[in-house]
């Protein structure tokens, strides 16, 4: 099987890439192979995908050269950045560009870029209904990504841009799950109002990449956005009372209140919920759950996602 086509996978332990690796590992007639990279292949999640049968390499998206060898032979590569892990969008530029050019000079013919929009092509840096952050941006951790999409096509990388939502299971990992208010009673708390929030099991996300290696680079220089379901707050919190068995009251606090809560990144994801809920419109139409389940037929409603992991969000208290 050695005409396979290999996947080089950014954040193979991670995540996004974490169920690119999966899917392909379980698709061993599919036609791909996995080149896992990670920063430390003798780490326990790394010597993991060793022993699920991937091919597992040294890389930093810091250090251009190990990406160039980590990208030579392969045939493709998913590509994301980290932004939570430095909380600078500079970083994720230059993460991105040294991604780009290890794709150009490796001569990849097919990279998925997981990419977000740059939200100041909706609202410039003078519209004052959101502040300015880190002097530049409107929802740094967005508008870097989006920024960043041209760096693949300058460099003529054949690119598709993977426009992601929302992850369901940061009510687990990220603090965003309903909260145990003085009065005992569960809270989801979002500056979401009435609109709807695309969300995906992030397991998903990898799983559609892999869709679009699968139909291949007749998708290129697309921009596909995916989701698994779009739900206001209350179908959110409805779906969190069913599977908890206990009341959770929906919280539509105003972004500005949101973005005073004082935890790191609150000003950045006040200003995201509040572009998500501004242009709704814009933002849900850009993602097509149909079109996510055509890619991924393992596709995951919000309802199914809850089934499996409700009993793992903390409830506090
Ligand atoms: N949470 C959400 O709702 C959401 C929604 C859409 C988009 N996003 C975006 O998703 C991105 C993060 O993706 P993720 O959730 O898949 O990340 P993740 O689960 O935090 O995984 C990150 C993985 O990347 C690797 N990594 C970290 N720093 C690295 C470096 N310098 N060089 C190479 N590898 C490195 C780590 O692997 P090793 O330790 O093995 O090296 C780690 O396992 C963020 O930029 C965020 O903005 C998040």
């Amino acid at each position: 099987m050695n005409d396979r086509k290999i996947i080089a996978v950014v954040g193979a332990t991670g995540a996004q890439g974490g169920g690119l690796v999966r899917a392909i590992l379980e698709d061993p007639e599919g036609g791909f192979a996995v080149r896992a990279l990670t920063r430390d292949p003798d780490s326990e999640a790394g010597r993991r995908l060793a022993a699920a049968g991937a091919e597992v390499v040294a890389a930093d998206v810091d250090d251009p050269e190990s990406l160039r060898r980590a990208f030579t032979g392969a045939y493709g590569a998913f590509c994301v950045t980290f932004f939570w892990n430095h909380f600078s969008p500079e970083s994720e530029l230059a993460h991105a560009a040294n991604m780009a050019d290890a794709a150009r000079d490796a001569g990849l013919r097919h990279v998925v870029w997981s990419t977000l929009e740059d939200t100041r092509q909706w609202v410039p840096l003078d519209d004052d209904r959101m502040p300015t952050l880190m002097g530049k941006y409107k929802v740094p951790h967005f508008d870097a990504k989006g920024e960043a999409d041209r760096l693949f096509v300058d460099r003529g990388v054949p690119t598709t841009f993977l426009l992601t939502s929302f992850y369901w299971d940061n009510f687990i990992f990220f603090g965003s799950g309903p909260q145990r208010g003085e009065d005992g009673r569960l809270r989801l708390t979002m500056p979401m109002g009435r609109a709807k929030l695309p969300g995906i099991a992030a397991e998903d996300i990898g799983r559609a990449a892999y869709g679009i290696f699968r139909e291949g680079t007749g998708l290129v220089g697309q921009r596909i956005g995916i989701a698994g379901g779009k739900l206001t707050g209350e179908e959110m919190a409805a779906g969190l009372t069913a599977a908890l068995g206990e009341p959770v009251l929906y919280n539509p606090v105003p972004p500005e209140v949101y973005r005073g809560f004082g935890f790191p990144g609150a000003d950045d994801l006040g200003n995201m919920f509040q572009f998500k809920h501004d242009f709704e419109a814009d933002f849900t139409g850009a993602r097509d759950v149909e079109r996510t389940r055509r890619l991924n037929p393992k596709l995951q409603s919000y309802e199914e996602w809850l089934a499996a992991n409700a009993g793992r969000i903390p409830l506090g208290g």
